[in-house]
């Protein structure tokens, strides 16, 4: 029986993406902070097991270490969004909390818990389509995504020596807890059930990139092939 561990699992795409796999009959290790909402998944299946840590302790990332199998798949889904709303009072705090949060938790993770990947296994990493264009309010959350890609794609290579795969993965707006904070219209905006559909198949298709929905991803790698002082002036006026 194949086994993933999914990081964010608690809730939106992570949980979607656990119930998915519990679907195609893997063994699924869900993880998150929240114990009630952990408990309540684990509940619907007999294939999913839990482990409550937070990603940002190093410590707790590397006790759980103890409690894994063998990984056909690893995928560091787990994440939040902080927009730095005041530039001119720019909050450090809250930048380093998401660059925490959504970055060097990832590399405690790597530290711990790759070498229980197998050969021939996978590791994803859910990014943003935010990481391929600078926008708005988003210095943090888009730095830690583009950071996350760029760590992503630089271990897809070293990972080949080893037979080990790397998926990134850029969705656009999916309905998530995470977004329903947003308050500015999220266009072409899909389910995290459609969410983890499309990340299942791009895995299954061994694909380094996972970008949906594709007209908005699309978009938004049209606007990044414009010279940034064009981009520039688009932004500013939205
Ligand atoms: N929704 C979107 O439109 C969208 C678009 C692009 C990319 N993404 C990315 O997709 C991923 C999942 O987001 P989502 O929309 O599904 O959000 P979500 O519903 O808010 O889920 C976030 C998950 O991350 C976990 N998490 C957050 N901080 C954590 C920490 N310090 N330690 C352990 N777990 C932590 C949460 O667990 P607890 O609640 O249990 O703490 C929760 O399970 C994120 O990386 C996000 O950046 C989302």
């Amino acid at each position: 029986m194949s086994t993933v561990m999914i990081t964010g699992a608690s809730s939106g795409i992570g949980k979607a993406l656990a119930e998915h796999y519990v679907q195609l009959g893997w063994q699924v290790i869900a993880c998150g902070r929240d114990k009630v909402r952990l408990t309540a998944l684990a509940s619907s299946s007999s294939l999913i097991t839990t482990l409550a840590f937070d990603m940002t302790d190093k410590q707790q990332v590397q006790a759980i270490e103890l409690a894994l199998p063998a990984l056909d798949l690893l995928i560091f889904n787990a994440g939040d969004c902080q927009y730095i709303d005041d530039v001119l009072d720019f909050n450090a705090e809250r930048f380093e909390r998401v660059i925490q949060t959504n970055l060097i938790s990832v590399a405690y993770g790597l530290q711990y818990w790759l070498k229980h990947v197998n050969q021939g296994g996978r590791v994803v990493f859910v990014s943003s389509s935010a990481e391929l264009l600078a926008l708005p309010r988003a210095e943090a959350y888009g730095a830690s995504k583009a950071a996350l890609s760029y760590l992503g794609e630089s271990l897809s290579i070293d990972l080949a020596q080893h037979n080990i795969h790397v998926s990134i993965v850029r969705p656009g707006f999916v309905a998530t807890p995470l977004t329903a904070k947003n308050n500015f219209p999220m266009p072409m905006k899909i389910t995290s059930e459609q969410a983890a559909v499309k990340i299942v198949q791009g895995i299954n298709k061994g694909k380094h990139h996972i970008d949906f929905p594709s007209h908005f991803t699309c978009i938004m790698k049209i606007l990044s092939c414009l010279p940034f002082t064009l981009w520039r002036r688009l932004a500013v006026r939205m």
